[in-house]
């Protein structure tokens, strides 16, 4: 558990997202009168997809922020236990520790691991108990989540048990993609933050790290350290970061999200009849990806 002050001004760039997640999300959760008014019941919760790296985590820490609530980050592949049972067991303490501690956002990390364990794991249709006791976990009507918010997020979105993904469950989802040109000087600037550095033009170098993720980004800040600190330890004084270690960083460091968006292209292009990928086929067809 972490109490992060992390909000979602600390967000850099991505406005659709954020303007999403306060219309869906935020503005619902900070009014349950309205809610109330108009029959809105607060089941179910939000899926943050889209490929590693790109700010998922990031962003459901910033939600907690925003509701002045407890994070728990729950990687649900640590969850998913062989023997018959224990996970369900591990899903139901989860909750009740939740539920003890709201208000609370409990962010569950790669709910796409119990659709691809399925195969895996007890053969056939183990997981069915896990779905089931997920849902049953998630459901407002049989439990007290007040002040529990549902956050998921997952790299596959295609590999989630459907029944998840039903109206009342994770039936909002929210596309996180990779950073924008602001959201690449805030992640410039947020890796470099509390180092010695020259002044810098972080903007002229967000603009030539187009296609970079935020992890990308962060390996590009490591990278140029790693040069000023070297030179620093030869001379035994401090030399500041400049743009030069950082345009050499950039160099060396290659875009990773190319094999996630290739085989996310082959699920959207052939699965999208009911206009679940229209928002990456749109993204993909404006960044003219082949
Ligand atoms: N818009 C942003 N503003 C500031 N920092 C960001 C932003 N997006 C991402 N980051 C930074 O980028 C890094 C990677 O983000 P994060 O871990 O949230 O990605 P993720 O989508 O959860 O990845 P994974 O799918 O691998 O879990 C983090 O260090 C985070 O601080
Ligand atoms: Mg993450």
């Amino acid at each position: 558990m972490s109490r992060e002050r992390l909000l979602l001004s600390d967000v850099g760039g991505m406005h659709d997202v954020k303007s999403r997640l306060e219309t869906s999300f935020l503005a619902p959760m900070k009014n349950p009168e309205m809610r109330q008014a108009f029959g809105k019941s607060m089941r179910g919760g939000l899926l943050l997809w889209g490929p590693p790296g790109c700010g998922k985590t990031f962003i459901a820490k910033a939600v907690a922020g925003e509701l002045d609530a407890n994070f728990y980050h729950v990687g649900l592949s640590d969850v998913l236990d062989m023997w018959i049972g224990s996970s369900e067991k591990n899903i139901t303490q989860i909750f009740d520790m939740a539920r003890r501690n709201a208000p609370c956002v409990l962010f569950l990390d790669e709910v796409d691991a119990i659709g691809q364990k399925r195969t895996q794991l007890r053969g056939g249709g183990g997981m069915r108990g896990v779905v089931n006791q997920l849902l049953q976990e998630m459901d407002g009507a049989s439990n007290d989540n007040e002040g529990v918010f549902i956050l998921a997020a997952t790299n596959h979105p295609w590999d989630i048990d459907s029944a998840l993904l039903r109206p009342g469950r994770l039936d909002r989802t929210l596309l996180v993609l990779p950073p924008d040109l602001p959201a690449r000087e805030a992640i410039l600037d947020l890796h470099l933050r509390g180092r010695p550095i020259e002044k810098l033009d972080l903007a002229k170098i967000a603009k030539h790290t187009n296609g970079l993720t935020g992890a990308d980004l962060a390996l590009v800040c490591e990278q140029a350290t790693e040069y000023a600190m070297t030179a620093s330890i030869e001379t035994g004084t401090v030399r500041p970061i400049t743009m030069k270690d950082l345009g050499r960083a950039v160099k060396d460091v290659r875009p990773s999200h190319g094999p996630w968006i290739e085989s996310a292209k082959n699920f959207a292009m052939f699965n999208n009849d009911d206009g679940r990928y229209d928002d990456l086929l749109a993204w993909i067809k404006q960044n003219k990806i082949k």
